[in-house]
């Protein structure tokens, strides 16, 4: 019985997609500022910059009963010069890591995005601690940098393993698999 309960549980879905209503980019932001501000202290009193007015911002959004409900990762993207585009101020809510692929997810729709408006080459500033998960992801590490006193790996998609993604609007609907629960 407790078997066929549990290969019969539905985990509770995430949307993954660019922030397209207020409650979006409000989310977005105030995550950024639990994280980057209230957490990691890498800025003192806001992480907003000129970037903000020119990057396509993406979220992942909880669910309930399959709508959208809050906002619990972020990253954002631009174009730096034709070609060339940079991710960044990629957060997970504390209380949402390491259990969904909320990253992983969004560094997905970043590149992909990017992919679909011409990037020949991604890159990102990537905290130490996170090359790793990087790595994984087919990312290369280029060289080191010291940004906002903090050391950081500049490092760079490998694009053949992000496809273009055209309709970041709508993104995608992700479901985390279940540890330990085979389909
Ligand atoms: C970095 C961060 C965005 C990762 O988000 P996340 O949703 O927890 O990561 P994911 O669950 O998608 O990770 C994918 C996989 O990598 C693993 N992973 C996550 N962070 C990792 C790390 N720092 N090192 C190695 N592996 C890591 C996960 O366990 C997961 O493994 P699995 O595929 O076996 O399940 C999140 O930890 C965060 O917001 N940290 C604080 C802010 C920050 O550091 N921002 C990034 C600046 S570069």
């Amino acid at each position: 019985m407790i078997e066929f309960e549990r290969r019969n549980y539905q985990s509770p879905g995430y949307y993954i997609r660019a922030a397209s209503k207020r409650f979006e980019a409000e989310g977005a932001q105030a995550l950024r500022h639990r994280v980057f501000v209230a957490e990691q202290r890498i800025f003192r009193d806001h992480d907003r910059d000129g970037i903000d007015l020119i990057a396509t911002h993406l979220v992942a959004l909880s669910t309930y009963a399959h709508e959208a409900d809050q906002v619990v990762g972020t990253v954002r993207i631009h174009e730096e010069a034709p070609g060339l585009w940079w991710g960044s101020r990629l957060a997970v809510d504390s209380e949402f890591r390491a259990v969904g692929r909320l990253g992983a997810e969004l560094i997905r729709l970043a590149v992909c995005t990017a992919n679909a408006r011409g990037c020949t080459r991604f890159l990102a500033h990537v905290q130490m601690q996170n090359v790793t998960l990087f790595r994984r992801l087919h990312w290369r590490a280029l060289d080191e940098v010291t940004i906002h006193g903090t050391p950081h790996m500049r490092m760079e998609a490998e694009l053949p393993h992000y496809p273009p993604c055209p309709d970041p609007v709508a993104g995608w609907y992700h479901r985390p698999r279940l540890r330990g629960v085979r389909a």
